[in-house]
């Protein structure tokens, strides 16, 4: 399947999503977020791909933003649609079934920034810079942004970064827990696909339920404990549960086929 602004390639059971408009630094339109989506879920029953890569074309930008030129006529009307439609992918990132990482290789501004957050955690090449600077534009975040990083960097922070509009450096991000690794850009694609890989040879489900479970944690009404109760206990139906166990006893490596 090829798409108008994300470039795919799945890779020794990785896919790896480019947002593909590096003159406009990776700005994210409407039907980019829209094709991430579909991209997802063209995948997510596939047991070819056990990760995904999330990461921007170029060397100089993840994605500066949302795209301004696209909303800045538009009214509150419009402006909810923008972020209630944006905010059903991010949740799709967010939820979905095999772990995604971003690999921020340059500015993550704004709906960028909001975008790495919706993943399930980020590296950044030492080049990268955080921020959320609609309030220059007379706005607010507006695909979760004022949620995810209070959850990733606390309130105190959260606040000031949202309120000051700053840009922080890959240190910096790497230090309050945006990121877990900073690394030369050149290393940034093959550290991901390094954790993926580990994260591959384990079992498939129990990598699922883990996401569930974390999940659960920041979702209103749901009870994370009791989450957690009913997904161990449902490892246990799972061909991968004996595997894993008959693999120890015979002191050889799992083979984890995801059922
Ligand atoms: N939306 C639309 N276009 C954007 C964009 C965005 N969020 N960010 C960058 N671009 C475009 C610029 O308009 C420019 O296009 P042009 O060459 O057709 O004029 C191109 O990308 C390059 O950007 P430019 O500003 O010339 O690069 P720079 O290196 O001088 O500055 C930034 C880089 C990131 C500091 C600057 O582009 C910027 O501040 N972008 C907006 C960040 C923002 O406010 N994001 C939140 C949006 S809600």
């Amino acid at each position: 399947m090829s798409y108008q602004y994300i470039l795919t390639e799945i890779s020794e059971q990785i896919l790896t999503i480019t947002i593909n408009r590096p003159e406009k630094l990776n700005a994210l339109n409407a039907t980019l977020i829209q094709e991430i989506g579909h991209a997802l879920a063209a995948h997510k029953d596939d047991p070819s791909v056990r990760g995904v890569i999330l990461t921007g074309a170029g060397t100089k930008a993840f994605a500066a933003g949302a795209d301004i030129s696209e909303f800045s006529a538009f009214n509150s009307e419009q402006g909810k649609d923008l972020a209630a439609k944006g905010h059903v992918i991010f949740k799709q990132i967010e939820c979905y079934n095999k772990p995604v990482i971003a690999a921020v290789n340059g500015y993550a501004l704004g709906g960028g920034c909001e975008l790495t957050m919706a993943c399930h955690f980020r590296l950044a090449s030492e080049n990268a810079r955080f921020g959320q600077p609609e309030v220059n534009l007379g706005l607010i975040p507006g695909y979760g942004g004022t949620q995810r990083l209070i959850q990733l960097v606390g309130k105190g922070k959260a606040m000031e970064l949202l309120m000051t509009g700053d840009m922080i450096k890959a240190p910096e991000a790497l230090n309050l827990g945006l990121v877990n690794y900073v690394v030369p850009q050149e290393e940034l694609l093959p550290k991901c696909r390094s954790i993926l890989q580990k994260i591959a040879t384990k079992a498939p489900l129990a990598i699922q339920e883990v996401i569930t479970c974390v999940d659960a944690y920041f979702t209103d009404g749901v009870d994370g404990l009791a989450k957690e109760v009913e997904a161990f206990g449902q490892c246990f139906d799972t061909e991968d549960f004996k595997e894993g166990t008959t693999a120890f006893a015979e002191r050889r490596p799992a083979e984890f086929q995801g059922r």
